[in-house]
């Protein structure tokens, strides 16, 4: 009989945003008519950019015509966009990246599962608690944890607790660990760490010989000059850390699929003989053989957003829900809430009232005030007394949706 890959059995019954929207479907099945306003998952609400759309309206005309028309295109992804990141992202921040140290993918969600690849099964992963569930679920699909626990953590995981008491800034491993997580702005705090914050985890690196994934793929919010873009803007990182970035959150990419990876030539792991490997080239390995790259309409509408037009209109896009950040933090806070994040960040972390289980502030909010927004508790056990509201939606919607918490007084 063919056997399952137990691992998977060790995953909680379904993936958080998944039991969300059943949660919600269950709701609405029983309780039509009204109407809900989600804040829940991070989906941008915004259309595309029109250099964006335009670019690829122009993309699919050259793929109708037999000159013009193109097959498969490089696995890494076109040139094109490609120097558009390295001269746009980083360069014009004083980074030098190259071309070949950057991989187009269809989504930061997959390519930080899919790092994992390329990574020994016996390393040791530190992660952030609250996390982004993916790294979690993803290291327990991939062998490298036990069971978990009543508090909801996998043994074989060592977790940072991310707190108000220590500014849910996690504090650095007191052992040796080999693989870390680091998101910024993060999700789910929508908190940031500092340039200054940022050099310590470098420092472990490099001190340890430990790697860290760097999910920045909410960077285009950040507002505060103290805060990083990249982690390429801290010494010694492109030795030690691989970046993540996304056109999701910043230009409305979320179902139009494009991100990309820096995987530096500096870094390099051992192989069981004690060589150094580049992991560059492992992941050029990796895409080559299991990718077949993110299609040309889609990769010209991502470069379209590095056109000055371009830049322009996802900035305003940013801008937007910025905006809208800044309407979910003062409704909360006037209301008497905890509330943190939202100022870097399209996340804002707040505090349950009277210590409410996350998960039942969550329901009570869903059938009294038909909003949507997202336990902490699912990002882990330090998420527990807490929930997250996205600020992706429409205007009118967050505007809606405080006004029900200004009257609802919940
Ligand atoms: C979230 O809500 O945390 C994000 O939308 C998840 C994602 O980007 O995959």
């Amino acid at each position: 009989m063919i056997q399952c890959n137990e691992n998977y059995l060790k995953l909680q019954r379904r993936y958080l945003f998944r039991e969300i929207a059943e949660r919600v479907e269950e709701y609405q099945d029983a309780n039509p008519g009204g109407k809900i306003i989600k804040l829940g998952i991070g989906d941008v609400t915004e259309p595309l950019a029109p250099s964006v759309a335009e670019a690829m309206h122009e993309a699919v005309d050259e793929m109708s015509e037999p000159a013009t028309f193109r097959g498969y295109g490089p696995e890494q992804g076109y040139d094109f966009l490609r120097g558009a990141i390295v001269e746009h992202d980083y360069r014009d921040r004083g980074i030098y990246v190259e071309r070949d140290e950057i991989f187009i993918s269809d989504g930061s969600k997959c390519d930080t599962a899919n790092i994992l690849d390329i990574l020994s099964a016996d390393s040791v992963v530190a992660l952030a608690d609250p996390v982004y569930p993916v790294y979690v679920d993803t290291n327990v699909m991939a062998g490298r944890t036990g069971h978990v626990d009543a508090k909801g953590q996998y043994d074989g995981i060592y977790y940072l607790p991310c707190t108000a008491e220590n500014g849910f800034v996690p504090d650095l491993p007191s052992r040796k660990v080999d693989i870390i997580y680091l998101c910024c702005p993060n999700n789910p705090t929508g908190t940031t760490l500092t340039r200054k914050q940022l050099k310590l985890w470098v420092d472990y690196a490099l001190e340890n010989m430990a790697i860290i994934l760097f999910d920045a793929a909410y960077e285009a919010y950040v507002r505060e000059p103290r805060v990083p873009h990249s982690i390429y803007e801290v010494d010694g990182a492109k030795r030690v850390a691989i970046e993540f970035r996304s056109f999701s959150k910043s230009a409305g990419f979320t179902g139009t699929r494009c991100a990309f990876t820096v995987v530096p030539k500096e870094i390099v792991a051992v192989s069981g003989q004690g060589r150094p490997e580049s992991l560059n080239r492992l992941w050029n390995r990796r895409q080559t053989t299991k990718f077949n790259g993110v299609s040309y309409i889609t990769q010209r509408g991502a470069a379209a957003v590095y056109t000055e037009r371009g830049r322009r209109e996802t900035q305003a896009l940013v801008d937007y829900y910025l905006g809208n950040a800044d309407i979910i933090r003062d409704t909360l806070t006037t209301l008497g809430l905890d509330v943190y994040g939202g100022i870097n960040a399209p996340y804002i972390w707040v505090k349950t009232p009277g210590g409410m289980k996350s998960w039942d502030y969550f329901q009570k909010v869903l059938e009294e005030l038909n909003v949507v927004i997202t336990p902490g508790g699912g990002f882990g056990p330090s998420g527990e007394g807490y929930v997250r509201f996205s600020a992706f939606g429409s205007r009118d919607d967050v505007e809606e949706a405080m006004e029900r918490f200004r009257r609802g007084g919940i």
